[in-house]
């Protein structure tokens, strides 16, 4: 044990972290890219990539849509090592700042995936889907019945009589807060339904005299974002300029709205905490140094991203002891750096990132 200790003295381990951005880094749509399992493979203290980490990192998203329990187990088969659900942080985890405000009020949520059940995962109590919750106002969607996909929803909860209690306890209750929790899929309705829901004091169908509106949150602001396409997806930020560009046509009032996520610097300074509790309960001794970190903090934190305008924008926002590395695989495939948001690095891969790091911190 002497020498080993005195191997340590010798040899001081660094203290460092890496976050990793899923889409056009790690994954497009579904497929690995970049080297990602190979370079992910190399954060594992053994070759089963199960338990224990030799470096402290997360997935640091503005995608969404499902709980991070689930994710982590999507990830994991997507990726080949075992993720927990504590590394998955989302564009909608910082919704959970929110709940002691709205925990036991009449929230909407809507987008891809569960948006219902990722609010009620997080402790809401009172949440709906807007497509549950349209279901319940005759003829708010003018045109559902060309939509194949939610015609049977609506028919649904209307015939249930559990459905119709629900139905007349929440007509006659309003909404307190809307949420957009990941990328909206029936972006008509939804922008119908936000303008009647954000104007009216939170009962569609009312005037809304002289109240305010009611409060609207984006899990992420992204206007476009790189999927199994060969071109640019528009993201929750081009959703957001259509429903502000209506709203304010019809009320002539500006959109009030909170976004989360990448870029907002409040996200990179909460998840060093989230670093710290993977350092404390899932990194080997041998290989990080928890008694420096927790004195000192962490000396480098890699954010690895594909977009400048929202991971370098972001983690150059956040400051020390963020460090920026800007990958060719996404949104961003420029010869050199970002002009406006120029990350620390530019490299192609993320599996050049991860050499580049371990070239660094060994
Ligand atoms: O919809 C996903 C997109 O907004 C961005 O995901 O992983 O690149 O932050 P990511
Ligand atoms: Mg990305």
């Amino acid at each position: 044990t002497n020498s080993r200790i005195q191997c340590r003295l010798l040899q001081p381990r660094p203290s460092f972290g890496i976050a990793f951005d899923i889409d056009g880094v790690l994954l497009r749509g579904q497929h690995p890219i970049g080297g990602s399992t190979k370079a992910l493979r190399r954060l594992y203290v053994d070759s089963t990539f199960s338990g224990t980490l030799k470096v402290p990192f997360l997935f640091l998203t503005n995608g969404g849509g499902t709980p991070e329990s689930r994710r982590a187990i999507e990830l994991s088969e997507l990726l080949g090592v075992n993720v927990l659900p504590s590394q998955v942080v989302q564009g909608h985890s910082s919704f959970k700042s929110l709940l002691n405000r709205f925990e036991n009020e009449l929230i909407i949520a809507t987008g891809k995936g569960q948006p219902d059940l990722v609010m009620s995962e997080y402790g809401f109590k009172k949440v709906f889907s807007i497509g549950e919750y349209a279901s319940f106002f005759e003829n708010i969607d003018p045109v559902s019945q060309y939509k194949s996909w939610t015609s049977k929803q609506a028919f649904d909860s209307n015939c249930d009589p559990h459905g119709s209690m629900r139905r007349q306890s929440v007509l006659s209750e309003r909404v307190k807060a809307a949420f957009v929790v990941s990328d909206p899929v029936d972006w008509g309705r939804d922008i119908q339904v936000l303008c009647d829901v954000l104007r009216s004091g939170g009962l569609p169908g009312h005037q809304n005299g002289n109240l305010n509106q009611v409060p609207l949150y984006f899990a992420a602001d992204d206007l476009e974002y790189q999927g199994a396409f060969p071109f640019k997806r528009l993201g929750i930020g081009a959703f957001k300029i259509a429903l502000e560009s209506i709203f304010e046509r019809i009320h002539h009032i500006p959109l009030e709205y909170v976004c989360y996520g990448k870029p907002n610097p409040l996200v990179f300074k909460n998840v060093e905490a989230v670093f710290r509790q993977i350092l404390l309960s899932h990194c080997d001794d041998h290989f990080v140094n928890k008694g420096d970190i927790e004195v000192n903090g962490f000396k480098t934190l890699y954010m690895i991203g594909d977009n400048p305008v929202v991971d370098i924008k972001g983690a150059r926002e956040a400051g020390r002891p963020w460090f920026s590395i800007l990958t060719r695989t996404g949104v961003f495939k420029g010869k050199e750096n970002h002009v406006e948001f120029p990350a620390d690095l530019v490299v192609n891969t993320v599996e050049e990132a991860v050499d580049y790091i371990f070239a660094s911190e060994h």
